[in-house]
């Protein structure tokens, strides 16, 4: 049966009935649903991108692209800032999704039929346009998880409980999100192994010096983040990566922050593993993926058993496939799977350098702006011409709660950042507060939206401050 979407509006759910889509979006007729490779339907708008943050900037010509970004909010223009949190879709990916489920719906790898093969193609191209996005040499090491929590919990269960003993040292800074301390806390407690955590040096970034001194022969696997999503400091993975490889160490890389906003190329980066999540990089929630050097992939016991990880089923033992396979036990988020792969067609439409070079003015605008705001305190590096931020600030203003800001701007303007310690307690402990507030960008945001926010920041600060 062929289902015409051609008069299908884009229909918000009730829950949104106070706000306010703009008419166009509304009346948006979604794209004729073929079963054409997603790549032809994710084209972003046509870019000829100038490098300033004016009109005609990246986040300008990408934001037509993002239905959600129109809307007002409590009566305000939607400013949304907590993308280190979760980002926005573009349409094509909402719509990869619904022709998933309109056109092709059907379980993957076992069927025969026709809508079964169709979904099974999708889900390995999927697969395959993960790898060739951050230039895995292949398909089998990229194992799809929920996301990236569960692909360190994947590592920890199944690399860290063969592989770790009692004495030997998991090396983690204490900036590292909760994903990926606690899964080590479980391993440390089964097996004896010793965590060690690397303060922040002077600059308010992980001391990669003291780093480099703690990566001894005791160490098994250094965990750490790429980017890290409260100081937006960038470490040196690949000089970790080669001092951990000196000692005979595996590296686990936290990438959640990085792969949405720049190039991950873990072939140069040589890391052993490497983990992020759909849904921050423009892809739906419900998948994630984890990077493993396919040696290593295929050393390591499965981490759940079922149906899918199989390749013969006793009654008293069975035997397993091959990796990702073996990694993926049941029924896996399949359209979640085929809405990242179109995500990622459409990040690389654009061009990850591109969306860095934007994101590096954005970042150094933010950062100017929101530091020379009296009484505002901005966590991690300044940025200079050898510090390169990423497009986030944490920050607190004195004597207002950092949730009361939150809120206030959210009511008062319409604008949307995060308030609380973004799973990263020790590094807040350390810091001496227990919260923080956190705008985040991506590259559909604007100059006016770190405008917007700057003076909304300003208007919340005077309000608190008038009850003093
Ligand atoms: C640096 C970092 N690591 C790990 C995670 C966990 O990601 P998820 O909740 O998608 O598994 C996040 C999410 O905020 C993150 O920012």
């Amino acid at each position: 049966m062929m289902i015409s979407m051609e008069s299908a509006v884009l229909k918000l759910p009730s829950s949104l009935r106070t706000i306010s889509p703009k008419p166009n979006l509304t009346n948006r007729t979604l794209r004729t649903a073929t079963f054409a490779s997603s790549a032809s339907a994710s084209a972003p708008s046509p870019l000829s991108t100038d490098p300033q943050l004016g009109p005609g900037s990246l986040g300008h010509l990408t934001r037509p692209d993002f239905p959600i970004l129109h809307q007002e909010v409590n009566g305000k223009r939607l400013v949304y800032l907590d993308n280190a949190a979760t980002s926005q879709k573009p349409a094509a990916v909402v719509d990869a999704l619904r022709n998933y489920y309109e056109l092709y719906n059907s379980n993957v790898h076992r069927g025969i039929h026709y809508l079964s093969a169709k979904a099974t193609d999708e889900y390995e191209l999927a697969r395959q346009k993960v790898a060739n996005f951050i230039n895995a040499s292949g398909c089998r090491e990229i194992v799809f998880t929920r996301n990236a929590t569960e692909a360190i919990n994947l590592v920890a269960y199944s690399w860290g409980l063969s592989n770790l003993k009692d004495g030997d040292e998991v090396i983690l800074t204490i900036a590292e999100h909760h994903s990926a301390i606690v899964p080590w806390q479980f391993v440390a407690q089964k097996t004896g192994a010793v965590l060690k955590f690397v303060n922040l040096g002077e600059d308010e970034v992980p001391d990669v010096e003291k780093l480099r001194e703690m990566i001894t022969k005791r160490a098994k696997l250094v965990v750490v983040h790429h980017v890290s999503n409260v100081l937006a400091s960038v470490l040196p993975i690949d000089q970790v990566v080669s001092w951990a490889h000196d000692v005979g160490a595996k590296v686990l890389v936290d990438a959640c922050q990085s792969v949405p906003h720049m190039v991950v190329d873990v072939r140069s980066l040589d890391a052993d593993f490497l983990v992020a999540s759909s849904h921050k990089m423009c892809g739906p929630t419900g998948i994630g993926f984890l990077y493993g050097k396919s040696e290593l992939l295929s050393s390591m016991p499965p981490f759940l058993g079922g149906g899918e990880m199989i390749a013969d089923v006793y009654l008293d033992h069975s035997t397993y496939a091959e990796p990702p396979s073996k990694f993926e036990a049941g029924t896996p988020a399949i359209g979640e799977a085929i809405g990242l792969g179109t995500a990622i067609d459409y990040l690389s439409a654009i061009g990850m350098q591109k969306i860095h070079e934007y994101e590096v003015e954005l970042a150094n605008y933010l950062y100017d702006r929101l530091s020379s705001v009296p009484s505002v305190r901005v966590y991690g590096p300044k940025p200079s011409r050898s510090v390169t931020r990423a497009a986030l600030c944490s920050f607190n203003a004195e004597d207002v709660h950092p949730t009361d800001i939150a809120t206030f701007l959210d009511q008062q303007h319409g604008v949307a950042i995060r308030s609380g310690h973004h799973c990263a307690q020790p590094l807040h402990r350390y810091l001496g507060v227990n919260a923080s507030a956190r705008a985040s960008l991506h590259f559909y945001n604007t100059k006016e939206d770190v405008d917007d926010f700057i003076s909304s920041l300003s208007d919340t600060i005077n309000f608190f401050a008038s009850f003093k």
